[in-house]
């Protein structure tokens, strides 16, 4: 039988009970699919920091980088946030991404039919919505030198670099193009080129690249206008290819066109060695341990580990149809719920997935 590695990390707030639900409905579809998944658990984030004194203990990133895939929950929360720079969470994800070489972050937006009501947006602005952010992520300001703060004549000086070299625009441009290529055939890169010279740098490599794709209509959108059309009119984007702080941003306004932040996934991907699958939403340490997250980006995420990271399609679709079904059924998680709805908490969810998953025809 078929066996994959399958590198866990449940890290902080409420990543734990997602990870149990994902792990559950990953044993249920890989036994239907007959093949074998072989779960490494490993500290990060928060939970590391606790074990170990580090975010991402050198044991974690081996672990990672050997897998066959990497399901990641959430980490983070504010406890750490005093801690100097280099031994928070977040710094702990970011080296992962870096140890990984996870260049490119896809987090695709679509709206869920069942959910239309959820977002803050009216129906008909985000109806049909089906967009992919393509975000840089180990490059741009997040990693640029020089950085710091330094104290002269009284005054105290932060700063940070946004730097692209030509090659990481190449290499994060081709796979926006290549996505593109395979949707709807539209590409908006999103800058600042009015204004920064890294910004001009990329919409210059861009354009280089669109002569290798005929078929890939490109347009360049600046970073503000872009923010401003994502609640205007959002069904005009295919795929938007854009850079680490920017695409940090614009990734969590679209997540709200579909309402919930809690139903995104997102891959992390490298040129070659495991990708790295997991929600857009964080560790949400206000709900943590009261069994009331919602699980779906994190079980959306594991199918998109599926998809990309194993090639396992059809195991894929199952996943993604157990979520539809339990959604046009009228089961909610609190960040949803609507009236006439039935609330449901973590686990719950949880049991509901597993039954649509394990009895397709049955159910609503
Ligand atoms: C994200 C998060 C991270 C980022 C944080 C937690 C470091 O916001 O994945 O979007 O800024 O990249
Ligand atoms: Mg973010």
């Amino acid at each position: 039988m078929t066996s994959y590695r399958i590198t866990l990390l449940p890290g902080d707030g409420i990543g734990p009970e997602i990870t149990a639900v994902a792990r559950q409905l990953l044993d249920g579809v890989s036994r239907r699919h007959g093949f074998h998944l072989d779960f490494d658990v490993q500290p990060m984030g928060g939970a590391a920091i606790e074990a170990t004194g580090e975010p991402l203990p050198a044991s974690t990133l081996a672990a990672c980088r050997s897998a066959d895939a990497v399901l990641l929950a959430a980490i983070g929360s504010p406890q750490y946030d005093t801690l100097p720079r280099d031994q928070r969470p977040e710094t702990g994800l970011l080296q992962l991404r870096a140890g990984m070489g996870l260049f490119a972050n896809l987090r695709p937006v679509k709206i869920i039919p069942a959910l239309i009501d959820a977002s803050t947006l009216k129906p008909e602005v985000i109806e049909g919505v089906d967009l992919l952010v393509v975000r840089e992520l180990t490059g741009g300001v997040y990693f640029g030198t020089p950085k710091g703060r330094v104290e002269s004549e009284g005054r105290v000086r932060g700063f940070n670099t946004m730097a692209y070299f030509d090659d990481e625009i190449d290499r994060i441009a081709r796979v926006a193009f290549d996505l593109a290529a395979q949707r709807r055939g539209r590409l908006c890169s999103v800058d600042k080129a009015n204004v920064l010279d890294v910004s001009q740098l990329w919409r210059d490599r861009v354009d280089l690249m669109a002569q290798d794709y005929p078929a890939v209509a490109l347009s360049h959108m600046y970073v503000d206008n872009a923010a401003m059309q994502l609640v205007r009119a959002p069904r005009q984007f295919d795929v938007l290819l854009t850079s680490n702080l920017f695409g940090d941003i614009l990734s969590d306004e679209a997540a709200m066109l579909t309402g919930s932040i809690g139903m995104l996934p997102s891959a992390s991907l490298g040129s070659d060695g495991p990708g790295l699958f997991e929600p857009i939403h964080g560790s949400a340490p206000d709900i943590a341990g009261q069994d009331k997250a919602n699980p779906m980006a994190m079980v959306l995420s594991a199918a998109m580990l599926l998809r990309v990271g194993l090639q396992q399609e059809a195991a894929a679709l199952d996943l993604e149809q157990a979520v539809d079904r339990v959604l046009a059924a009228g089961f909610r998680t609190g960040d949803l719920m609507a009236a006439g709805c039935t609330l449901l908490g973590c686990q719950a969810m949880g049991a509901q997935l597993l039954a649509a998953l394990e009895d397709p025809q049955g159910g609503g």
